[in-house]
């Protein structure tokens, strides 16, 4: 490819400013629009928007048509919400303008068995339009998916697959301390996962379908246990949340696969402010048996943003479609400039 890369961020809160951030610093890319509904970003300079420390020539607008119409990207990088159901006509839109996409959109990681109907609908138009839609990030979309995918391929047998991420929500974004419930009270944290105010963390559901259908297991049912709170022991905080003693500081929450009623795979899922021992570990108990630990885990913006931009180039080079990161081939990082990747 000889000239840059053009993208267009759809979504410029945390993760896409941090992502745009990193772009910048890229060679081969060009970040060439800018959408998102927020009051606070439409009509304002990118560079400001997202912190850049320069002005970028480019306006944040809420008109996604116009943007797309007058940019002609090559992909959008979107980085909305988290459920396939808000996502859907965004998604749409960008296809119908004959856009590639990668989102972080938790339940577009592998929405074949929680979101059918829209999955297929999703992977006609993009067919259709001849552009390639995936979802990915660090979790769901790595570390608890695509990693423990990749760590069967030496075994001959599987028995049961465990993967388990504990992480120190301390040195996250603020939006994910605040899913997670971090400085409300007990009765606080059950009424807001009650309402949906919070979700908790979302694509635990999607990581054991995603490892499911890669080793082709017909699961009987996938259970995601409610979050439950993990309450302060003694006074922790981050930057910008402080969790006295007997306040909740994360949450925890577990997820099963079930098939001819065995367990066969696993998720335990920690985060709160203040976790001493942060990692992410698979265990594979089959032939042979595998156990990978990466201590500490893997830091879950840092993480998103490549994988993110990563995939760039692959989801460019992939047949049109919906497709998950279990359908591409085995992720890498670009550390080079980026039409170095891409193959037209
Ligand atoms: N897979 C992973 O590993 C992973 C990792 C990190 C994050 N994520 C997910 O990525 C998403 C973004 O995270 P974040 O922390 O950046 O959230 P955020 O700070 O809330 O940013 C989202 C931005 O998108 C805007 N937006 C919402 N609906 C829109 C629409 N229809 N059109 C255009 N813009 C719209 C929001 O505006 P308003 O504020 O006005 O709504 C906001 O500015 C979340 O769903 C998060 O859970 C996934």
């Amino acid at each position: 490819m000889t000239r840059n890369v053009r993208i267009v961020l759809y979504g410029v809160g945390v993760i896409g400013s941090m992502i745009a951030r990193f772009l910048l610093e890229k060679k081969g890319v060009e970040i060439v629009g800018a959408i998102d509904v927020a009051n606070d970003k439409v009509g304002k300079d990118l560079g400001e928007v997202i912190g850049a420390g320069k002005r970028l020539g480019i306006t944040v607008s809420d008109d996604t048509g116009a943007v797309l119409d007058k940019t002609k990207p090559d992909i959008a990088v979107h980085t909305t919400t988290s459920f396939m159901e808000k996502v859907y006509p965004q998604l749409a839109e960008i296809i119908k303008h004959g856009v590639n996409i990668v989102s972080t959109c938790e339940e577009l990681s592998y929405p074949y068995s929680s979101s059918p109907k829209l999955a297929q609908a999703l992977d006609k138009l993009a067919k259709k339009h001849d552009v390639t839609v995936l979802g990915t990030g660090i979790n769901p979309g790595f570390l608890m998916d695509t990693l423990a995918i990749a760590l069967t391929a030496p075994c001959q047998k599987i028995d049961r697959i465990k993967i388990t991420r504990v992480m120190n929500a301390a040195t996250r974004r603020v939006p994910f301390q605040k899913k997670i419930g971090a400085g409300l009270s007990i009765e606080e944290f059950k009424e807001k996962m009650r309402t949906k105010v919070i979700s908790g963390h979302v694509g635990l559901e999607q990581s054991i379908a995603m490892i499911a259908s890669a080793l082709a297991w017909k699961l009987d049912a996938i259970r995601i246990d409610a979050a439950e709170p993990v309450v302060a022991e003694k006074l922790v905080r981050s930057d910008a949340i402080s969790v006295p003693t007997g306040m909740v500081a994360g949450l925890k929450q577990r997820a099963y696969g079930t098939r001819n009623n065995h367990e066969v795979i696993s998720l335990k899922f920690q985060a709160y402010i203040g976790a001493e021992e942060e990692y992410d570990a698979v265990t594979i108990e089959g032939v042979p048996p595998i156990y990978e630990k990466i201590s500490p885990c893997v830091h879950g913006d840092v993480g998103t943003i490549a994988m993110v931009c990563n995939a760039i180039p692959k989801v460019l080079n992939a047949d049109a479609g919906l497709v998950t990161m279990k359908d591409l081939p085995v992720p890498s990082a670009v550390v080079e400039d980026m039409r170095e990747y891409v193959k037209f």
